[in-house]
């Protein structure tokens, strides 16, 4: 078998009393771009952390071309990028100066850093901004910026950790083009988000994780398939159910997820027609009455709240 580019051995993260990462293990190989997903909290940045060597695992280990990272100054995380959910920038200082700043940490200077900077701004479309200070750019060219800061030093392994997030759809489409074409020159890629989309068009994989564990780690197809022929249900109630109706919905059999938000219940079905049925028993049990419901085949956002109990987004 070829030696993965990266491998998470069972790594274990704690903050005090609290797990956040808890046995997880993975492998990605070279050239391949795969989805780290999961709810708020569930892990996902820790484990980037670890991976990019900010964090150091209670247990396990990252696991580079086969043999582990020794420590910050391996010259082999040099073939890492991490792209960091909080913008890691300094707004007083101007784009170029920003780029400057973090190319030498990465050991480039003179005409290499110049060339490297050009190029990054360049893809990023910020190539005429790059005399502008950061604190007078727009939330989508601060992210757009964020992302080139990880290319400077033009690593093998791109991490990113929701690159999108917070921007308008447009930023969104940029910053995401970018990350295509980075995947079609041969970059690896982990990405987190909290598109389903995104990941349905940039991904061959998925890696879903819940509780600081992974549930799922699958290819697109392959999870679609788990959901093979299953139903889902929306129902729009008189009131906000209670939670021993909820309860209720969870315990019968054939109902296999349950999300509430407020008056609106979405629920994963083995069957359609049997989870109707059983469905509109509790709702009659309960006393509430149905506004609306809508039904379907169960989407990749499905597999996820069947996995998790929870939707992808908050809100
Ligand atoms: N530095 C820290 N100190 C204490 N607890 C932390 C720290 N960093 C993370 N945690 C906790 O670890 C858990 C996982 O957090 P993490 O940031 O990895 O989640 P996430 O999946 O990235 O969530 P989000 O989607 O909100 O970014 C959370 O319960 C969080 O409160
Ligand atoms: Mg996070």
């Amino acid at each position: 078998m070829v030696t993965p580019l990266l491998k998470a051995h069972h790594l274990v993260k704690r903050f005090g009393s609290r797990t956040a990462v808890e046995g997880v293990s993975f492998t990605l190989q070279r050239g391949e771009s795969v989805g780290l997903l999961g709810p708020n909290g569930a892990g996902k940045s820790t484990t980037i952390g670890l991976l990019a060597g900010l964090l150091v695992p209670d247990e396990g280990e990252v696991q580079l071309e086969g043999s582990p990272i020794a420590g910050e100054t391996d010259p082999r995380k040099r073939k890492l990028g991490l792209v960091p959910q909080e913008l890691a920038l300094y707004e007083e200082l101007t784009a170029r100066r920003n780029l400057e700043f973090f190319g030498s940490l990465q050991g480039l200077i003179g005409a290499k850093l110049h060339r490297a900077i050009n190029e990054a701004l360049q893809l990023v479309g910020l190539a005429d901004r790059a005399g502008d200070l950061v604190k007078q750019f727009s939330g989508g060219m601060k992210r757009r910026l964020n992302l080139s800061v990880a290319l400077l030093h033009d690593p093998e392994l791109l991490l990113l950790d929701e690159p999108t997030v917070g921007v308008d759809p447009q930023s969104r489409n940029a910053i995401f083009d970018n990350i295509e074409q980075l995947r079609q020159r041969g970059k690896t890629i982990l990405y987190t988000t909290h598109y389903m989309e995104e990941v349905e068009r940039l991904c061959d994989r998925v890696i879903i994780v819940d509780h600081g564990r992974i549930v799922a780690d699958d290819t697109l197809v392959g999870l679609k398939r788990r959901l093979a022929g299953t139903g889902r249900l929306t129902l729009d109630l008189s009131a906000a159910p209670e939670e021993s109706t909820l309860q209720a919905f969870r315990n019968r059999s054939g109902i296999t997820g349950v999300e509430v938000r407020e008056t609106r219940v979405t629920m994963t079905v083995e069957d359609l027609t049997v989870g109707l049925a059983a469905v509109l028993e509790e709702v009659n049990r309960s006393g509430l009455r149905v506004r609306a419901l809508e039904s379907g085949q169960a989407s990749l956002e499905d597999v996820f709240l069947d996995l998790t109990g929870r939707s992808l987004r908050d809100g």
